[in-house]
């Protein structure tokens, strides 16, 4: 079984990314700049937005956090992404989701300027996306295409089975490894809650992409010999024997699956630190685009 280290994988990309960002300060050009708005104090997303911005100051990129109070109102929100739109010096930015119940968070993504829409989440990204056309990449399915490429497991003609279709991981993922690219040219299942005899579907898995946000759901027995495996999920759960008394798991089995294995992402370590340094790729691409 191999391990697909995505934590190393993700110091390497922001090395590269580092080195393109001092080319850039020795011919006086502009240094990238992202900016991430969160609405909230909810302790989870506030790790997160902190990671991202952590990982700014790695790579030399200028970083802006906006933090906005829970009760802000939606037309206030969409006031301070319009600053955002405007703001020249700004290459691209987040708005850290979920957001709370009473913004409309579609309406939110609508807003951003789909050459800042450094998440890859505006319509016209996806639209972009889907049609093959250069656009902005939603970052886990890119971090994941990475892993692949830099690992040289090549999906084509392989079966992919997709379980989840979240707009951020398993639609697009599932749209990806389908096209005619380099890192695709799959036969690409994608399974969701209402998938009837799921477990028929995974054993046939050549690879397997587990992003249902359920602790442990993919189970030794729902995977055949050699399946490589890539595990999205990032699922706490209480463990007494921590000090913050809980950790993080996976969507899959990992100790058991493993075992079965050819090639696996851990959790954590997987991957989680791949959706950062594909941000920054992202903020990169963005920014290198409006130089152009
Ligand atoms: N919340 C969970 N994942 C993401 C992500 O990739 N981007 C943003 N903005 N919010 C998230």
């Amino acid at each position: 079984m191999i391990l697909i280290d995505g934590k190393l994988t993700s110091q390497i990309i922001k090395e590269e990314i580092a080195n393109s960002v001092a080319t850039i300060k020795k011919k006086n050009g502009k240094i990238p700049h992202l900016a991430a708005i969160i609405v909230g104090e909810d302790p989870a997303s506030k790790i997160y937005v902190n990671h991202k911005v952590k990982a700014c100051a790695q790579v030399g990129f200028n970083s802006t956090l906006i933090e906005l109070p829970i009760d802000i109102t939606e037309e206030q929100l969409l006031d301070e992404l319009e600053i955002l739109n405007k703001d020249t010096d700004i290459d691209g930015f987040i708005v850290q989701l979920p957001l709370p119940d009473h913004i409309d968070e579609q309406k939110v993504i609508m807003a951003v300027n789909p050459k800042k829409d450094i998440d890859g989440f505006h319509p016209v990204n996806i639209g972009k996306m889907t049609l093959e056309l250069p656009g902005i990449l939603p970052a886990t399915p890119y971090g994941i295409l990475e892993l692949l490429e830099r690992y040289k497991i090549e999906p084509s003609g392989k079966h992919v089975v997709v379980v989840g279709r979240s707009h951020i991981v398993g639609r697009p993922i599932s749209i990806l490894l389908s096209q005619k690219r380099e890192t695709g040219n799959a036969t690409v299942t994608l399974a969701h809650s209402r998938t009837k005899n799921l477990k028929e579907i995974t054993l046939q898995a050549d690879i397997l992409v587990a992003a249902i946000g359920k602790a442990n759901f993919i189970t030794a027995d729902m995977v055949k010999n050699d399946v490589i495996i890539i595990d999205v999920g990032t699922n706490s759960i209480p463990d007494t024997s921590r000090k913050s008394g809980h950790r993080l798991v996976g969507d899959v089995d990992f100790e058991r699956v493993s075992k079965k294995a050819s090639y696996i992402t851990p959790v954590p370590g997987g991957v989680g630190p791949m959706t950062i340094a594909m941000l920054l790729k992202n903020t990169l691409t963005a920014a290198q685009k409006k130089e152009a």
